[in-house]
């Protein structure tokens, strides 16, 4: 474990991102504890999660566009300053020998940094071109070949390229990194991600508040069952509700 927990000592000023309410509620909740080697975080869509696991990527020394933390590139910068702000607390002399933050938004812009600095460093990734691959292959690429024993890695919606079946193979290479001292913070809505093992899952609920949920009580979690318990069903009460 390299980040044992996150603390935010008030919020500096009333504008984005401290105004968010899951911002708001973390400067005035202590110490947010990630207990356990995976952290899972859920929420609903513009609840915060990326702006939390980017704030986290930037206090712990990652380029926020995504990468490692010899990264250095900007295509556009949008970061908030959420991560100047953030204290990572860390179990002293445990370093991350490696690391990586993805973001599905721009993984583009990194495979684009990937191709620039050249052969060697494209080895370490599989050996072909992020770009020559589709977008959720370059994923499981990327956790395969570049993810490695004693990391630190932050991933911002994975799912976002990945079938079910590519879900199911991050989820054991994350438990296999895990094995080999890894730590993870994964921002998901997948149902598959949240089931990782002996994974916390913390939900950023409505009000702001993140709490720590069961596997059965995350929202996509309970969601999707209800979906597929009986689909046509759920859909028409959903439009029933709707008219
Ligand atoms: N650069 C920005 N400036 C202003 N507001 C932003 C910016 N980035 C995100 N937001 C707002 O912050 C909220 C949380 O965004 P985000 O962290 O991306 O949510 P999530 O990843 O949970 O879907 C959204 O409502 C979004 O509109
Ligand atoms: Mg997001």
């Amino acid at each position: 474990m390299f980040i044992k927990a996150i603390r935010l000592d008030g919020v500096p000023h009333d504008g984005y991102p401290f105004s968010l309410p899951a911002v708001r509620a973390l400067a005035g909740g202590g110490d947010l504890r990630l207990p356990t080697p995976v952290t899972l975080l859920a929420g609903d869509n513009g609840s915060g999660k990326s702006t939390l696991i980017e704030a986290i990527a930037v206090a712990a020394g990652f380029n926020p566009e995504g990468g490692s933390t010899s990264f250095n590139f900007a295509t556009r910068a949008s970061e908030s300053s959420l991560g100047g702000h953030l204290t990572l607390v860390r179990p002293p002399g445990r370093r991350p020998r490696t690391g990586f933050f993805l973001r599905a938004e721009s993984y583009y812009n990194v495979a684009t940094e990937i191709e620039r600095l050249g052969d060697s460093l494209l080895a370490s990734y599989g050996g072909v071109s992020p770009h020559q691959r589709s977008h959720g292959e370059s994923f499981l690429d990327l956790a395969t070949h570049r993810f490695g024993p004693g990391g630190l890695y932050l991933l911002d919606e994975p799912e976002a390229a990945l079938s079910v079946h590519g879900c199911l193979a991050l989820l054991l290479r994350i438990a296999d990194l895990v094995a080999a001292g890894s730590q993870f913070i994964i921002a998901t809505h997948s149902p598959v991600l949240l089931a990782s093992p002996g994974a916390t899952i913390l939900e950023i609920t409505p009000d702001g508040p993140i709490q720590r949920v069961d596997f059965d009580q995350a929202q996509p979690v309970a969601l999707t069952r209800a979906f597929l318990a009986d689909p046509a069903r759920f859909l028409d009460r959903l439009l029933a509700d709707e008219h």
